[in-house]
């Protein structure tokens, strides 16, 4: 690559810059233009953020020379198309570790990471189970969550929607379990059948996603969707366990298929019961919050509101980070000229 553009993170790429970076390769898909002329249109991503790109140029022989899911050095310009950056790739090629961390690569640039400890919010997991009492569930939760440890602690809880870092789905579980707890208590519900649920709600996506470093869905996943690989792996591990008392295990099993709340959502069912209906608003809750603190974060220019470009389709307020100056005259013609 072209060494005197330096290094830069999606996040930080202004249009009609020319720029230099290593990312990863989410998506590839050799299209044609209009005239017949094949190009590529690419899904990069890295720590910072996720951006789309084209290539004009020997797509066709560029192509088989890049892997999805595997990083790649790109130097392009950014351009703008339709009030969104994209890139116009001049040159890409495929990247890795041994031959190129001399020269500024490494995963942690376009791997996006929780920022939070993974450990200590796996210790809220384990003390959460210590509060259940109920053998059954506990067998359940070992066989499910305790065994997995090790792929939650890096898996994502979405491709791109909320917590989509990773670590993202253990995050997800946590600050559900934390409000989930409190909650169960003021409503007077069943404590241990809310955590069991809020634990399980998601577990299909473990095998949903791919997880990193690519985290694309998998063939299941398109196929099935986490709602029905979750309820198969919660049926399969309670057929698996003696004596499971069967009121219990169809609580649980609608828990799976009732947490995304709506038909529309994906759900075959709506909550039926004060525990599915708490969970399914947590799960909206977090997922929500998540996805407002990412879209206000991920804005670039120097504006107190967001484009409308986001899930809630409505300028976000963006407080100024340096909050000495007085910023909201200044950033008036901002907003202005986005609107
Ligand atoms: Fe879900
Ligand atoms: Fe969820």
């Amino acid at each position: 690559m072209k060494k005197n553009i330096p290094l830069s993170t999606i996040r930080s790429f202004k249009t009609n810059q020319e720029v230099r970076a290593y990312l990863l390769l989410k998506e590839k898909h050799l299209k044609l233009t209009r005239d017949g002329k094949p190009y590529l249109d690419v899904i990069l991503s890295d720590r910072s953020g996720t951006i789309i790109g084209k290539i004009w140029e020997y797509a066709g022989e560029i192509e088989p020379m890049i892997e999805t899911g595997a990083p790649v050095g790109v130097r392009a310009i950014v351009e703008e198309y339709r009030g969104n950056r994209q890139l116009n790739i001049k040159r890409i090629v495929p990247v890795n570790e041994e031959d190129f961390s001399s020269k500024g690569f490494s995963w942690e640039l376009i791997l996006p990471k929780s920022e939070k400890n993974s450990e200590k919010l796996w210790r809220f997991i384990e003390k959460s189970i210590d509060k259940v009492n109920n053998p059954h569930i506990l067998a359940l939760l070992q066989l499910l969550i305790i065994n997995n440890q090790d792929k939650i602690l890096k898996h994502p809880a979405s491709l791109r929607l909320h917590h989509a870092t990773m670590g993202g789905f253990l995050e997800h579980m946590v600050y559900m379990l934390n409000l989930g707890i409190h909650a169960a208590k003021q409503y007077k519900l069943d404590q241990e059948l809310v955590i069991a649920g809020i634990l399980l709600h998601d577990i299909g996506k473990l095998d949903e996603l791919s997880g990193y470093p690519n985290n694309l869905y998998t063939d299941e996943g398109n196929f099935l969707g986490h709602v029905v690989m979750g309820y198969n792996m919660v049926d399969k591990a309670i057929s698996g366990l003696q004596d499971f008392p069967d009121e219990l295990a169809l609580k649980l099993k609608h828990i799976l298929l009732s947490h995304q709340g709506t038909y529309e959502n994906q759900s075959p069912k709506k909550p039926v019961f004060p525990e599915a209906l708490l969970i399914h608003y947590l799960d909206e809750l977090d997922a929500r919050m998540d996805m407002m603190k990412t879209a206000i974060n991920q804005e670039l220019d120097d504006g107190e509101w967001t484009s409308v470009k986001n899930y809630f389709r409505v300028p976000l307020y963006k407080p100024q980070k340096d909050t000495n100056e007085h910023s909201a005259k200044k950033d008036k013609t901002n907003t202005e000229k986005k609107s």
